[in-house]
């Protein structure tokens, strides 16, 4: 039968996909009869049983940010208690989900009401349910066909903004629909959120509410975990989570640093503004400075819609941020009114989900992963399955106690997830589908390459290997070295590292350098131009910038960003050797944990013996430094204006400096921040036409983490 399927891999999908659905109707099966077979005690206990449930998703969604089922999942309980509900109405219960919009806020943020309920949106699983969708819609509104604007579904989190004549004046998230946090605070360190909104070309509402999307670039997202990583807290496991941690966080000083973005998408309660479309909405927003995602389009029917749709999923992967479906709003505001809306969801609008970036599949083995710094990573070889239009064969299992944790083991049928560009990873455990005789699975004492002993200290999350000649180390430590990100050699790739440790040719980074032409063109499969281009490329990475030199050394905790900090800030590898650690700690974004990752790699013999041959051959890169040490404001300009209580004019100004930010007098468009005190003049009207944002000198001080004990 194996070897069968073997040879019919559509036969083998097949097989999996009937599987994975029968796993996942395990539940089902087992809890419940269909309704017409139930009895209404029954009935009413399902309804019970499925609230309960979806309220404890709700909970850890919103709340914890820590969901352990995927949206499509989320989804089919909430439609299996909305079909009991529409056929038993009188079992409606007052705390179900389908009665509310979400879940109730934490209370570490001030609560805020919201004027008008904030929806969320029906869901529509694949193009069928898009065309009912249309259908309905003009069946209700009794017309042949209909205009809409579809826009990307951006996974975020949804947040509502308060504009008082025309001034920022309050924020919220979305809560319960009903309820919100106050983050008033925090959504203001958004670059892109503007504290006074732009008159010059349409007339701002007395009151405006707009509702919009926080969230966090791939990119952003990416940093923020090696920073997380350097600092030995824990991963993100998700843009969106990411987004949801970082707004809301009690100090808006770390919101600042996260790098957040908003785009705005819907109208809450707005007092004199009368449109005719969410198409003119839209530019409205535009006009009043508002940042929208531009990829919006107006839509002719639903044929049109659907090829949109589509255009969104196929080019999903290229977005520098995550999207999970598109939202196709019927274009008419007199259309929406007449529609009007459900208990939780608008008549007039649709979300059109993508096929989900999470996956079930098999663990077929649980390999020990030997990574360039010796840290043994399990990995599980999983049964081939497509995630968001990749083949997924490997998902990291992270560290023993995250396999702990989740208890997962070799044989066992998982949830894979993709998010953004990160690594796949095993979600959970079905563990309804497990073999009873499965075994838990502990990494090896041995190094499964080279033999050395495995082991774990005391407030470590992972194992390591021992023997630093390991040759997975030495290819790891190599590969690194040559990597794009680090001194880039053009054509050095994983296969030559590989060829060039196994036969002996190189055992450690210095000995690139000395390789001849003769030896590169010896190797297996090794055109003699090409081996003349890699000699090139090793010869040009001589010329690359220290930046470059201190992440391929791979110093524990110093990725690509760290490195161009400490490159900065020291200008030469004898420069970083001989800092003290007082020194290196007290440098923006280094901290006490990497400063001792710098001092404990120039104390190994080993190392300085490294650094001492690749200078032999001609590598000792060198750069200004720049005493102005890189801030929190680095990028950031500043006008100051009308009287400040705590600070004179000099003492903001260094402040603003020795974070790498400048100031000036007069206001321009270049400015960030006109900080504002008391008897501020001209200065304000100028900049409400510029769109600059004003903030106070309370706004600035927590945004420097001076507070009025400080000054
Ligand atoms: S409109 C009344 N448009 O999706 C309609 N929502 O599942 C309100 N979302 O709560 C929402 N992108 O947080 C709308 N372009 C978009 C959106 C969008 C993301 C979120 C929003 C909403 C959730 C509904």
């Amino acid at each position: 039968m194996g070897a069968f399927l073997f040879f019919y891999p559509s036969l083998q999908r097949n097989l999996a996909n009937y599987l994975t659905s029968l796993v996942y109707r395990w539940k089902s099966l087992y809890n419940r009869l269909p309704f017409y077979a139930m009895n209404h005690q029954q009935v009413e206990q399902r309804i019970r049983d499925l609230i309960a449930e979806l309220n404890e998703h709700n909970h850890r969604y919103y709340i914890l940010d820590d969901p352990i089922i995927s949206d499509a999942g989320y989804d089919q309980l909430l439609r299996e208690l909305q079909e009991l509900e529409t056929e038993f109405p009188d079992l409606v219960q007052d705390d179900s989900p389908s009665q509310r919009v979400g879940s109730r806020p934490q209370s570490k943020f001030e609560p805020l009401t919201h004027t008008t309920p904030m929806l969320s949106l029906e869901n529509a699983m694949d193009d069928q349910e898009l065309i009912d969708f249309d259908r309905r819609v003009r069946k209700d509104l009794e017309l042949e066909t209909l205009g809409y604007v579809v826009e990307p579904k951006l996974d975020g989190l949804g947040v509502e903004l308060i504009y008082i004549n025309g001034v920022f004046t309050a924020g919220s998230t979305r809560g319960d629909g009903f309820i919100g946090e106050n983050i008033t605070q925090n959504l203001k360190t958004l670059r892109s959120l503007p504290l006074r909104l732009r008159s010059a070309s349409r007339v701002v509402p007395p009151y405006l509410e707009v509702r919009g999307e926080v969230f966090m670039a791939h990119k952003d997202f990416e940093n923020l975990n090696q920073r997380q990583l350097a600092d030995g807290k824990s991963l993100f496991a998700n843009p969106r989570n990411a987004a949801a941690g970082s707004l809301r966080q009690l100090d808006s000083r770390i919101t600042a640093r996260r790098n957040l973005q908003i785009n705005i998408y819907a109208p809450g309660r707005i007092d004199d503004f009368e449109i005719q479309t969410h198409f003119e909405f839209m530019q409205a927003l535009k006009d009043w400075g508002l940042p929208v995602n531009d990829r919006y389009q107006l839509c002719n029917g639903i044929e049109e819609v659907l090829t949109v749709h589509q255009n969104l999923e196929q080019n999903r992967e290229a977005l520098s941020y995550d999207i999970d479906g598109s939202v196709t709003k019927v274009n008419l505001i007199a259309y929406q009114e007449q529609l009007g809306i459900r208990s939780r969801s608008p008549r007039w609008a649709i979300a059109g989900k993508f096929k989900a970036r999470q996956e079930i599949t098999r663990i077929m083995s649980i390999e020990a992963s030997v990574g360039r710094t010796g840290a043994v990573t399990p990995v599980a070889n999983l049964e081939p399955v497509p995630i968001g239009g990749v083949i997924v064969a490997r998902a990291t299992l992270h560290n023993q106690d995250e396999i702990d944790r989740k208890d997962v083991r070799e044989g066992d049928t998982v949830v894979v997830q993709r998010a953004g560009d990160v690594i796949p990873e095993v979600v959970k455990v079905i563990m309804e589908a497990r073999d009873p005789h499965s075994q838990a699975y502990h990494i090896p004492e041995f190094c499964p390459v080279c033999h050395g002993h495995v082991i774990r200290l005391d407030g470590e999350a992972k194992h390591y290997c021992q023997n630093i000649s390991c040759p997975a180390q030495i290819k790891g430590r190599i590969e690194h070295f040559v990597s794009k990100r680090c001194l880039d050699i053009d054509g050095f790739g994983t296969k030559l590292v590989s060829q060039l440790v196994d036969t002996g040719l190189i055992k450690s980074i210095a000995d690139i350098y000395s390789l001849t032409a003769d030896q590169l063109a010896g190797l297996d499969r090794m055109a003699e131009k090409s081996a003349e281009n890699i000699l090139q490329a090793i010869e040009n990475s001589k010329s690359a910038e220290l930046w470059r030199m201190l992440h391929g050394l791979g110093i524990r905790h110093v990725g690509e960003h760290l490195s161009k900090v400490l490159a900065r800030k020291y200008g030469s590898l004898k420069g970083l050797s001989e800092a003290d650690i007082e020194d290196l700690e007290i440098t923006p974004e280094v901290g006490p944990i990497v400063a001792r990752g710098v001092k404990e790699f120039f104390k190994e013999e080993i190392n300085l013996n490294l650094i001492v041959e690749l200078k032999g051959h001609g590598l000792d890169p060198v750069e200004e430094v720049d005493s102005t040490s890189p801030g929190i404001l680095v990028g950031l300009s500043f006008v100051f204006t009308g009287k400040l209580d705590f600070l004179n004019r000099d003492s903001a100004r260094e402040i603003v400096e020795s974070n790498g930010g400048s100031t000036s007098n007069s206001i321009s468009k270049k400015t960030d921040f006109l900080v504002a005190g008391p008897g501020a003049g001209s200065k304000l009207e100028k900049a409400a036409t510029l769109g600059v944002k004003v903030i106070s000198e309370a706004d600035f001080r927590k945004m420097v983490g001076i507070d009025q004990d400080h000054v």
